[in-house]
């Protein structure tokens, strides 16, 4: 060891340590003695290295890079790090499964997680979205059950059909996005060669205080790339970490993924008259209605140093909007405001935006102060309430509003089923979606409903096929009879060893 020349070994109050391999004893067969405090610090801090792991998107993997304009939207938006063609703003993005945990398949189907973190001068903006542009419900009350019937049965710890298609087929909104899950898009080949999608409406406010409705749609540079069923079930037994190892790989080769973002934007007025509600999230606006306006490209092109600090750490929330970027009436929107600040609080502490990841690059000056974990210099000798009198403590700038008021239709307030919805039609759109694949993109998506369907319960499975027959008449009896083929030849194989599989859920 004489000629080391890396640091010196600390324990964690920063005492150097002279031997990492014997405990203190009294003697060579003695006990241990409790004076040992690398000994204790060292085992004390690893019965603590496992936090909870993410309610859902618990498997992902990160990168970081650099979002850049490209087209002028300063006519719709007037958040700083869009005011200018060229504009770069550092930004931090995770990809992830949702249902699995944090060991599970990266090629399970699924949909993914595309969430990406810009640092810009006025504070953290997260655009927390998927590969999909529309979800399986669309009010948030129903989430933790939906979640629910995506993990494991309470009784048996297996992913269950019954739970899976019971929920679903009882929910008919959710078939929209059920289609695209088990079209070829449901297993991507890695993150680099999928879209990502906000989703939601939100609202865009210009320097003028004029607001749009608009959604996010970012499209991959590398093109839209599938795995097959067949390749998608090997690669979870042989390469669980298929995806998240592609990523990192591809920016070490210094192949950077890229992606165009894009808007629809839609004035405020069009939404009182618009077909269906805008705001519901299992339904897309038609391109030709509201055509994509490209403004931007992000560029990931640097690993993590650590996946814990930077991946694991990561805290992402709807709710982190810089000014010019709103929220809209989407009730699931809405319930994802409350729901991620409030995850993190309890999976990384009240001070979860202090830990550098989360932390913007602009100063957070305010009057919080404390709390569990409190690393930053919690305000100094600055006063901890508002108003104050003393001179240069931070003060709010009523000049340049960060809510922009309009007078919605409202009304009272209650637990209201929405008319709209109720009249409404759920099967036009996901039965554009089946006329538009390829013959071979519609044979994949019956042969992985079929596959999945055929192992739930015959009332369940004769439920969901009827909802797929509303879309498509064609599709729902293609779908009846796959399932009947599926049935007989597997009638001597049990439910869970049989077509059922686990890593597909
Ligand atoms: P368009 O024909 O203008 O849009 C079709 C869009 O569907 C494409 O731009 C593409 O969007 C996406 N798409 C194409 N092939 C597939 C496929 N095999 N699987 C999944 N998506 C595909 O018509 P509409 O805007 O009226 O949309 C028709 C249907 O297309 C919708 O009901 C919806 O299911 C689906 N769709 C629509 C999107 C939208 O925002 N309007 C976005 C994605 C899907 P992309 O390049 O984003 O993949
Ligand atoms: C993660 C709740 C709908 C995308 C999460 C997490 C929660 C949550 C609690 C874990 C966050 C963490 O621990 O860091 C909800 C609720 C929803 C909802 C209550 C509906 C009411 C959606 C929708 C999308 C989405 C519609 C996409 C459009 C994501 C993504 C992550 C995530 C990408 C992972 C973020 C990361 O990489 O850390 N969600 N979610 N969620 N959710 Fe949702």
């Amino acid at each position: 060891m004489g000629s080391y020349r890396g640091p010196i070994l600390t324990n964690g109050a920063g005492h150097p340590v002279s031997d990492d391999n014997n405990s203190v004893t009294i003697g060579e067969t003695g006990s241990i003695l409790l004076e040992d405090f690398h000994l204790l610090d060292k085992l004390a801090h690893f019965d603590r290295e496992r936090i909870p792991e993410r309610v859902v998107h618990a498997k992902g993997a990160g990168a970081h890079g650099y979002f850049e304009v490209t087209h002028d939207v300063s006519d719709i938006c007037k958040a700083k790090f869009l005011d200018r063609v060229g504009k770069r703003t550092r930004c931090f993005t995770r990809f992830s499964t949702v249902g699995g945990e944090s060991g599970s398949a990266d090629t399970a189907r699924d949909p993914r997680g595309f969430a990406v973190k810009f640092y810009t001068e006025e504070g953290i903006y997260d655009l927390v979205g998927n590969n999909t542009p529309v979800f399986f419900i669309r009010d948030p009350l129903k989430f933790p059950d939906f979640i629910h019937t995506q993990k494991r049965n309470p009784e048996t710890h297996l992913k269950d059909p019954d739970m899976f298609w019971d929920f679903l087929s009882l929910v008919p909104e959710s078939v929209h996005q059920v289609m695209i899950l088990f079209s070829p898009r449901g297993t991507p080949d890695g993150y680099r060669f999928m879209n990502g999608y906000g989703s939601h409406t939100f609202k865009w406010v210009n320097d003028h205080g004029k607001a749009h409705w608009v959604k996010i749609h970012y499209k991959t540079d590398q093109g839209i790339k599938n795995l097959t069923t067949e390749q998608a079930d090997h690669l979870a037994g042989s390469d669980p970490d298929y995806a998240t190892r592609d990523l990192s790989n591809a920016i070490k080769r210094g192949e950077y993924p890229s992606w165009t973002f894009y808007v629809q934007a839609m004035p405020l007025e069009d939404a009182e008259r618009f077909d269906w509600d805008p705001f519901d999230l299992t339904k897309v606006w038609p391109h030709k209605q509201y055509p994509l306006r490209q403004f931007g490209r992000m560029v990931l092109n640097r690993n993590p140093a650590n996946y814990f600090a930077e991946v694991e750490q990561a805290a992402f929330s709807p709710a982190h909007m810089v000014p010019g970027i709103e929220p809209s009436p989407d009730r699931m929107l809405q319930g994802r405001l409350f729901s991620y600040d409030d995850t993190h609080r309890h999976r990384l502490g009240p001070n979860y935006l202090q830990i550098p990841i989360n932390r913007p690059i602009n100063p957070q000056s305010n009057h919080q102060r404390d709390g569990l974990m409190t690393v930053n210099e919690n305000g100094g000798a600055m006063p901890n309430y508002f108003p104050n009198s003393v001179e240069g403590t931070p003060a709010p700038q009523p000049q340049r509003p960060d809510v922009h008021m309009y007078q919605s239709k409202g009304g009272a307030i209650g637990r209201k089923v929405f008319k709209k919805w109720q009249e409404q039609d759920d099967y036009s759109q996901p039965g554009a979606l089946f006329r538009l694949m390829p013959k071979n993109e519609q044979d994949q998506l019956i042969a992985n409903l079929a596959g999945h369907m055929s192992a739930a319960k015959e009332h369940i499975r004769r439920r969901e096929i009827e909802v797929f027959r509303r879309c498509d008449a064609e599709l729902g009896r293609r779908l009846d009879q796959a399932i009947a083929d599926k049935v007989r030849g597997a009638s001597h194989v049990s439910v869970n060893a049989g077509n059922f599989a686990v890593a597909n859920l």
